[in-house]
């Protein structure tokens, strides 16, 4: 068996769907209310993925805002058009690379957003620059990304599992330093807002669904702790077992995400 490292747009699209299914909280409500996006709107996504944030906003403005959702995954852009097609919307899904100049004019949007994607950036000034660059006065920015509270749960079972100390992730770690100094260094008011949301899992299974399409996401982690296809199905194997003693001990799994939504406007 091969390991799905060339599947991100799987890998994704599977953690979404388990948040949807044994989720308390729904992240699409707290982000619509949060930024009430407008009809007649120019909004743009940053790292838009397969689409989701976009298709979000259109629904709620009812197709009256020009969105525009970038990427660098021409996998995921080919699902975000397919996806444009079926539900006959007009959204623009076009390549964008954030850590090179956006191409778009200064001054062109009224919203900008990054779910979970734009903490990756290379060089957060840089990044965060072009995102103001392209904002017109006023244009608010929206950034979300894990909290270091984020899947507690999820890392303490791993680190049981691996007797291996957990390094800090890309995103979490980041978050509430780097990224939200960078941003309010740039802008001219910045606020922190939080969303959590409890998932219950009813049984083992699921949980470790959510193990294995974590990989692409946390892949530094995780390849510093297996070699291969052998290790790693081992390493599952492991994670299991004690995901199995924690669920026989309490009746079921509960992993708390965390998100921090950063709010800024230019
Ligand atoms: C966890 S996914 C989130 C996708 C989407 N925003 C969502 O909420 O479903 C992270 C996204 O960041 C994108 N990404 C990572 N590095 C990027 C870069 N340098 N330029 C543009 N997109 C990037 C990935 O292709 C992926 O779509």
């Amino acid at each position: 068996m091969k390991i799905d490292y060339q599947e991100p747009s799987k890998d994704l699209l599977m953690r979404i769907d388990i948040h949807e299914k044994y989720g308390s909280a729904n992240i699409d409500v707290w982000t619509n209310e949060l930024l009430n996006p407008q009809a007649g709107m120019n909004i743009l996504d940053v790292g838009c993925g397969a689409g989701k944030l976009c298709f979000l906003f259109n629904d709620y403005v009812k197709g009256a805002a020009k969105i525009t959702g970038g990427d660098f995954s021409e996998e995921l852009l080919e699902k975000a058009r397919e996806k444009n097609k079926t539900v006959g919307a007009d959204i623009d899904f076009q390549f964008l690379d954030f850590n090179e100049k956006f191409k778009f004019a200064d001054n062109a949007f009224d919203l900008c957003t990054s779910a979970f994607a734009i903490y990756y950036a290379s060089d957060l000034d840089f990044t965060f620059g072009e995102a103001h660059r392209v904002l017109k006065p006023g244009g608010r920015l929206f950034v979300s990304g894990p909290l270091p509270e984020n899947k507690k749960m999820f890392y303490d079972i791993i680190k049981e599992a691996t007797n291996a100390t957990i390094p800090p992730m890309p995103g979490s770690s980041r978050f509430k330093g780097d990224i939200f100094n960078t941003i309010s260094k740039i802008f001219s008011k910045t606020e922190l807002h939080t969303f959590e949301n409890h998932l219950t899992f009813p049984e083992v299974a699921p949980f470790i669904d959510y193990v294995r399409a974590s990989l692409g996401e946390d892949r530094r982690l995780w390849t510093s702790m297996f070699n291969g296809n052998d290790e790693y199905e081992a390493l599952i194997g492991k994670i299991t077992e004690v995901a199995t003693r924690w669920f026989e001990r309490d009746g079921k799994l509960v992993m708390t995400k965390v998100v921090g939504g950063i709010l800024a406007t230019k």
